[in-house]
């Protein structure tokens, strides 16, 4: 039983549909920032505000470095490697096949959990937006059981419509374009400098002291919550979540050598100034234990405690228009590595099957979507963002490993791109992974560890069987389960890319 039997690069490649090139630094700059600013910024810094204080700043420093070494990693991979499938594909061809399995178990849980949490925060703003016009919908179906202390709340109900609703459209193959990404990015980009230039003016920086009022790292009396700047920092990780979008599109891009690093770089710059001016000016505006008062949609609060309230009512709007997006890129992201998956085997064929009207892979998109749409209506928003949170720095470490092992072992593998400052970079990513998955709350890493052990399960009841790399090579287990093994050839009419590619 060979668990580690690994495809080749140049099989890799080879299975991928030919795309045109035309992504160019600008255009991977904005794919980046639209799947990046989202929730994070717009729900997770009231809760960042509340464990680091008004150096939550710092924290999105820590968390934009961390992402900024393993970008660099990724963009690597990415540019040997250029197909979908994201740190699956760059695992089956570094580390072989049961790690990436368990990699692509783990993206799912990143993907789709990250469209629940988005989902929650989505449903926050859309209340306030509601609240505006005078309509209260009942508490109870406003957000999941526990939700806001003090508040008796069970489901998120407009969370699970609109996800809902993506899944439609994303079924029925409307996928965005670059036009329409380019516009949603512009929206989000000036409601924040909007946000910015109208409230810089209320700061009181006697709300800046003290600055740092827990510290690092340190837990209350009597808590088993971390505090400080790195539990903050790896709360607002999930902010930066989405910039690996960019180095997968490795194959449509233009000069991807230079092209994918900038495009990476620049978009986590331009989030990260972003993001540390508006902590900046929230925690200036607001004292910081204060956030507790309005955690659901916090950049509202703010807003509200200026009195600019038709502020409030813009950028309430800017947030759910760009929250939106993010959930599109997100659950867009969880269809492709699950066609990935099935396309290799790994996952039945139900999830990969295309659809004949519509061109995509409909069972699937929409079996992920309904439990998207139930994961964001019962499951409470602090649960959800730090499973996406330790999934991902997970996908990161490996991805990192993998750059390491594969210079070592494939030296003259063609690679479009090369990470600087290996072997550094990668062991600077896979450590600063480390620190901030040490942030998170125990309970996250036991969650994380059952998910994992359930996708072991998974792998050796189906996968193992039916990988059509297992029947390529003469697995008699998988020719006994009468899978026709091995056949990529045919598989690549139905490239993922071909149906669901970011068009121009
Ligand atoms: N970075 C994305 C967000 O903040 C996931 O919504």
């Amino acid at each position: 039983m060979n668990l580690l039997r690994k495809k080749s690069v140049e099989s890799m490649v080879a299975q991928a549909t030919p795309l045109k090139r035309t992504l160019k630094t600008f255009d991977l700059t904005m794919l980046g920032i639209g799947a990046i600013i989202g929730t994070g910024i717009f729900v997770l810094t009231g809760k960042g505000a509340l464990t680091a204080g008004p150096a939550l700043c710092v924290s999105f420093l820590l968390a934009a470095v961390c992402c900024g070494f393993a970008g660099l990693c990724y963009a690597e991979f990415a540019s040997m490697v250029p197909v979908s499938g994201s740190a699956y594909s760059y695992a089956y061809v570094a580390f072989g096949e049961i790690i990436a399995f368990m990699i692509g178990w783990d993206l799912i849980l990143e993907y789709a959990l990250q469209a629940a949490t988005v989902s929650a925060g989505w449903s926050g703003y859309f209340n306030k937006l509601l609240e505006g016009f005078g309509i209260h919908l009942p508490v109870e179906l406003t957000a999941a059981y526990g939700t806001t202390p003090g508040v008796t709340t069970y489901f998120n109900l407009p969370g699970f419509i609109v996800v809902l609703l993506i899944t439609w459209v994303l079924s029925i193959g409307i996928n965005q374009t670059k036009r329409t990404n380019d516009i949603m990015v512009m929206i989000k980009l000036a409601i924040i400098v909007l946000f910015i230039v109208c409230t810089v003016w209320y700061v009181n920086p006697a709300n800046w002291k003290p600055f740092s009022p827990y510290g690092w790292y340190t837990f209350q009396p009597g808590s088993t919550k971390p505090m400080g700047i790195i539990p903050a920092a790896s709360i607002v990780f999930f902010s930066f979540i989405g910039f690996d979008a960019v180095s997968s599109s490795a194959e449509e891009t233009v000069e991807p050598n230079k092209t994918l690093p900038r495009g990476i770089l620049y978009s986590l710059i331009i989030s990260t100034v972003l993001y540390v001016i508006m902590t900046l000016i929230m925690t200036g505006i607001v004292k910081y234990p204060e956030f507790a008062k309005f955690v659901d949609a916090p950049v509202a609060g703010v807003i509200l405690a200026t009195g600019l309230n038709w502020l409030a009512f813009v950028v309430n709007l800017g947030a759910l228009i760009g929250m939106t997006t993010v959930m599109l890129v997100q659950l867009y992201g969880q269809s492709r590595i699950c066609y990935a998956m099935s396309r290799d085997g790994l996952f039945p064929k139900f999830f990969g099957e295309v659809n004949k009207k519509y061109h995509t892979p409909f069972k699937g998109t929409w079996f992920f979507g309904i439990l998207t749409a139930i994961a964001g209506g019962f499951i409470n928003i602090n649960i959800l963002f730090e499973l996406v949170n330790i999934g991902t720095l997970s996908a990161f470490i490996i991805v990192s490993a993998g750059v390491l092992w594969m210079r070592k072992t494939q030296p003259d593998a063609h690679r479009g791109f090369r990470a600087p400052g290996v072997p550094v970079t990668p062991i600077l990513a896979i450590v600063f992974c480390c620190v901030l998955i040490a942030g998170l709350n125990w309970e996250t890493w036991v969650r994380f560890v059952v998910w994992f052990a359930l996708g072991l399960i998974v792998y050796f009841a189906y996968g193992r069987k039916h990988s059509k790399l297992g029947a390529a090579e003469g697995g008699a287990s998988a020719a006994q389960s009468g899978i026709a093994g091995g056949d990529q050839a045919s598989d690549n009419a139905d490239a993922p890319d071909s149906l669901v590619s970011f068009e121009s």
